[in-house]
């Protein structure tokens, strides 16, 4: 009967053990992600990109989530995610001289007064949105 009691107490304290280690593991989980959304938040490239965009006429068409004239900035992260440095430079000059023909037939006009280091800053903070 003792045994049996014993026995029983050792699975039961063994069950709460692995509850306990699975829960801590959640929690590490869950931090992590914290750190890397703040992190991305931190990132001087964010953070410019960002700014310039909100500066520029861009958010009258383009949403970070959701279609508007244009496709959302998180589509956008996703086609060209892991992307070279040759297709963001491609993709700034989309931007200053204006496109059409990737997406629809919906064009987007050209922005001649945005140089090409700060579109190239906006191309890289859209990337970052993926
Ligand atoms: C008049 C509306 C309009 C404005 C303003 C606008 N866009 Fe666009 N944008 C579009 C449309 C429409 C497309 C899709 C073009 C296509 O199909 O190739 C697009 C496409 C893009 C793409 C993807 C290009 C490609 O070849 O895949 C990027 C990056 C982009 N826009 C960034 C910006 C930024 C940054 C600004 C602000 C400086 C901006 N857009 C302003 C309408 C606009």
């Amino acid at each position: 009967m003792l045994l049996r009691l014993t026995i029983c107490l050792t699975i039961l304290s063994c069950f709460f053990a692995c509850q306990n280690a699975a829960e801590q593991k959640t929690a590490t989980a869950e931090t992590s992600i914290e750190t890397s959304v703040s992190a991305t938040k931190r990132d001087p490239v964010y953070v410019k990109g960002l700014e310039l965009v909100g500066k520029s006429d861009c958010l009258t068409c383009h949403k970070i989530d959701d279609k508007l004239i244009g496709p959302s900035y998180k589509e956008i992260a996703k086609k060209y995610a892991g992307a070279p440095n040759d297709v963001v430079t491609a993709l700034a000059r989309t931007i200053i001289q204006g496109g059409s023909g990737n997406w629809g037939n919906v064009p987007m006009t050209p922005h001649p007064a945005v140089s090409q280091e700060d579109a190239e800053t906006m191309v890289r903070y859209i990337l970052t949105l993926n």
